[in-house]
């Protein structure tokens, strides 16, 4: 086992100088953040299952390093991989009891241990959930502790640009009424509110929309579930109504005539 634990090391270590070789840009905090993985055994422990199980194969780029999560880029039997690691000591506990209210498939726990993989299973579940009812998300593949596992969206390691990157889209008009869409889906079919839905977590790749960050998405019982799909509506409509000057639907309307489905 110990001698596994270092292959897995290995393999950090060498992502990281791969990053900077070929100067991804990577910063000195994300260095540091992918460095600490290492010394997590929790999160060592799971990559190994993962590699273990057959559903990765190789690490190969450092995608993101947030203060909640990390994105690596890797590869599969089928492909490129997307691999969100739930960083287990620095998440914000209280959000996560925050989201969970209202949510019968998630019972309420305190303990800093099993939260983190909880919210892992919660955003696997998610997605699977919103693929379900034909919304465009990430395929979910796998979860194992505090690791989810998902569908690549981009090429060769580089992740496709977010929304907020994008500055010609070709017609901006079809690709909000495509969003709106997926969060009609989503509400209406799916009984889930994304609940932080804006540029930052949309991405586009060849043309079309693709949602991510769902881990803190709540079902429709949940008590701020309205005021969670005002906001998202609110985000997304004035984003295109500054960065691409057309008319927006109203959002509350929206959001009305969409609470009103659900009543009957
Ligand atoms: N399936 C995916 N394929 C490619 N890149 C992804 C994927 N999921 C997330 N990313 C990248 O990682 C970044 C962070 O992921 P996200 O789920 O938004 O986590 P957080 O915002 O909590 O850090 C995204 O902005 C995106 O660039
Ligand atoms: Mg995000």
């Amino acid at each position: 086992m110990p001698d596994k634990f270092e292959k897995i090391e290995e393999q950090i270590e060498r992502l990281l100088e791969r990053d900077r070789e070929k100067e991804k840009r990577i910063k000195d905090e994300e260095y540091y953040k992918v460095r600490q993985l290492a010394f997590d055994n929790r999160t060592v422990r799971s990559l190994l299952k993962l590699f273990n199980k057959g559903v990765l194969e190789d690490l190969t780029w450092v995608i993101s390093a947030g203060k909640e999560s990390l994105v690596l880029a890797g590869r599969g039997p089928e492909g490129e991989l997307a691999i969100k690691i739930y960083r287990i000591y620095t998440a914000n506990f209280k959000k996560y009891l925050d989201y969970i209210i209202g949510d019968h498939r998630f019972p309420p726990v305190r303990d800093r241990d099993k939260i983190i993989p909880l919210w892992a299973k919660k955003e696997f579940r998610n997605l699977k959930r919103l693929r379900d009812v034909e919304v465009n998300v990430p395929r979910p593949i796998d979860v194992t502790g505090n690791i989810l596992v998902m569908q690549f969206i981009g090429e060769e390691g580089v992740p496709a640009p977010l929304l907020k990157e994008v500055v010609d889209l070709e017609n901006p008009r079809q690709f909000l009424d495509a969003i709106l869409n997926d969060i009609r889906k989503a509400y209406v079919d799916g009984d889930l509110v994304h609940g932080d839905l804006s540029e930052y977590n949309v991405m586009v790749w060849r043309s079309k929309h693709w949602i991510i960050d769902v881990s803190q998405a709540v079902v429709t019982a949940h008590p701020l579930s309205f005021s969670f799909l005002l906001r998202d509506l609110e985000r997304i409509t004035s984003f295109f109504k500054k960065r691409y000057r057309i008319e927006v639907p109203d959002p509350y309307k929206l959001a009305e005539d969409l609470a009103k489905v659900k009543e009957v």
